[in-house]
C-alpha cells in the first residue's frame, strides 16, 4: 500500500466531476491513505456530503465555523494533512487560490497550510483555455502547486476538448509518486514502549514514571515510512497506534516472551520500554499486612531484553534507549559498547527535566560506533520521525541492497 497511514485531505469544489471524488476517496484509502474531505457550497451541489463521508469513514466538513467546532478547522485541518488535493478544482477556484482569496474553509485552510498542494482541474475547454485561467494556472505551478490534468476528451457540456477532470487512478498515482518510495518500505520493525509493571502482592507493584509516548511515536513514525510495525507495550494510557501489531504485556518477562517470540522476523529492533530492572523474589499471594515496622522486599534481575536480541546469531539492526540522569552521553556510550547496539538514544531524565518520561518533549543525543548527533527539545512526535529516518539510514549504509 504505497499511501500507508498518509493523511490526505481532499477538498471538492463545484463541477460535474465532483460525482468521480468518491471513487478518488475510495482509492486513496485502498492505498492506505487516512482521508478528510472539505466540501465547498458549490461542490455539495454535485455531490452528497453522505456519500463523501460513507467512502471517507469520516464526517464531511463544509463550514468554515461548524456550529460544534472549534473555530479553528482550517488550522486544524490544515496542520493534520500530508498532502491537500482539490478534485475537481473549478476555475473559480484556481482564480482563489490564485489570489489567496480565503472566503470559506477550503479556501482559507490552503491559504494556512505549508503542505504540498494538488489540484485537478475539471471545466468547460472554452474556460479552460481562456486566459484569466490560462494567467492563474501559471502563478500555481510558478508557486510550486502539483497539477493532475486536466485530461481531454467529451465534456458534460456535449463539447470535446481539454478540461476533463483526470481519472482518480491517476490523482491517486501523482500523489503517492510524490511521496516518494517510503524510507523503510518492506522493513520489519520491532519496538518495545512503556515501563512494565512487577507485582508484589494482588494488589501492588513496583514499576517506572515512563509514559510510553516515545516508543509510540517511534512506532507510528515506523508506519509512515512504509515498515510493518509491531509493538510490543508494557501499561501505557495510550492508544495502540494505527496499522500496528500490538502486543499488552505487563512485567518484564512478559515482554521478554513476548519480543523473543517475534524477533527472529524483524529487521530493526527499537528498545524505547523502560524495562524494570529488578522483580520481587516472591510474589506474595495475599495482600501484605502492614504488621512490622520494617519490611524488606528481595529483588532479583530481570532477562536484559535488548541485551539478548543484540547477542543473537544473527540480530536484527540494535536500537536501545538510554535515560539517565547523570553523565548521559558517557553512560550512553559504555551501553553501546556493552551490550553490542547499532545505536543509542539518550536523554536526560529527572526532576524539573520538561523533557523524558511523562513529557510530550523529548531532547536526545544519538550516539553510534564513529558519531553522535543532538536533538534539541522538540514534540515526541516530530522527533520520532527524525529518529526513524536517521534509523532507516544506517539500517540500509549497513545492509546494502
Ligand atoms: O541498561 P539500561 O536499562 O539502562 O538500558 C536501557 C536500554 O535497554 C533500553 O533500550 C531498554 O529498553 C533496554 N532494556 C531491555 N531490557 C531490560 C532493561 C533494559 O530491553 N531488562
Amino acid at each position: 500500500m504505497t499511501l500507508m497511514a498518509k493523511r490526505i485531505l481532499i477538498g471538492v469544489t463545484g463541477g460535474i466531476a465532483a460525482y468521480k471524488t468518491p471513487e478518488l476517496v475510495r482509492r486513496l484509502r485502498d492505498q492506505g491513505a487516512e482521508v478528510r474531505v472539505v466540501l465547498t457550497a458549490g461542490g455539495a451541489q454535485f455531490v452528497a456530503p453522505l456519500a463523501l463521508q460513507a467512502v471517507a469513514g469520516h464526517p464531511v466538513y463544509t463550514h468554515r465555523f461548524e456550529p460544534a467546532g472549534s473555530g479553528m478547522e482550517h488550522i486544524e485541518l490544515a496542520r493534520w494533512a500530508d498532502a491537500v488535493v482539490i478534485a475537481p478544482a473549478s476555475a473559480d477556484f484556481l482564480a482563489k487560490l490564485a489570489h489567496g482569496l480565503a472566503d470559506d474553509l477550503l479556501s482559507t485552510l490552503c491559504l494556512a497550510s505549508a503542505t504540498p498542494l494538488w489540484v485537478a482541474p475539471a471545466m468547460n475547454q472554452q474556460m479552460w483555455r481562456a486566459t484569466a485561467v490560462q494567467a492563474n494556472v501559471a502563478t500555481l505551478r510558478a508557486r510550486g502547486v502539483g497539477f493532475v490534468g486536466p485530461a481531454s476528451g467529451a465534456q458534460a457540456c456535449g463539447e470535446v476538448g481539454v478540461g476533463r477532470m483526470s481519472e482518480p487512478g491517476e490523482i491517486v498515482s501523482a500523489v503517492a509518486d510524490s511521496f516518494g518510495v517510503p524510507v523503510l518500505a518492506g522493513r520489519r520493525v520491532l519496538i518495545t514502549a512503556g515501563p512494565t509493571r512487577e507485582a508484589i502482592d494482588p494488589v501492588r507493584y513496583i514499576s517506572n514514571r515512563s509514559s510510553g509516548k516515545m516508543g509510540y511515536a517511534l512506532a507510528a513514525a515506523a508506519v509512515r515510512g512504509g515498515a510493518q510495525v509491531s509493538l510490543v507495550s508494557g501499561p501505557a494510557a495510550l492508544d495502540a497506534p494505527a496499522n500496528v501489531k500490538f502486543t499488552r504485556v505487563n512485567t518484564a518477562r512478559q515482554m521478554y516472551d513476548a519480543v523473543l517470540a517475534q524477533v527472529g522476523e524483524c529487521d530493526i529492533f527499537v528498545a524505547a520500554a523502560a524495562v524494570a530492572d529488578y522483580r520481587p523474589a516472591q510474589i506474595a499471594t495475599k495482600k501484605i499486612k502492614k504488621n512490622a515496622e520494617t519490611l524488606s522486599l528481595s529483588l532479583v534481575r530481570n532477562p536484559d531484553i535488548l541485551r539478548v536480541v543484540a547477542a543473537r546469531a544473527a540480530p536484527p539492526f540494535c536500537v536501545g534507549f538510554a535515560a539517565e540522569t547523570d553523565a548521559v552521553e558517557a553512560h550512553a556510550l559504555r551501553k553501546l559498547q556493552d551490550k553490542k547496539l547499532d545505536m543509542i538514544i539518550a536523554n536526560a531524565v529527572g526532576e524539573g527535566l520538561h523533557t523524558g518520561f511523562e513529557s510530550d518533549q523529548n531532547a536526545v543525543v544519538v550516539v553510534w560506533a564513529e558519531g553522535r548527533r543532538e536533538f534539541a527539545t522538540m514534540p515526541k512526535t516530530t522527533l520520532a520521525q527524525a529518529l526513524m529516518t536517521m534509523i532507516a539510514e544506517h539500517y540500509a549504509a549497513k545492509n546494502p541492497a
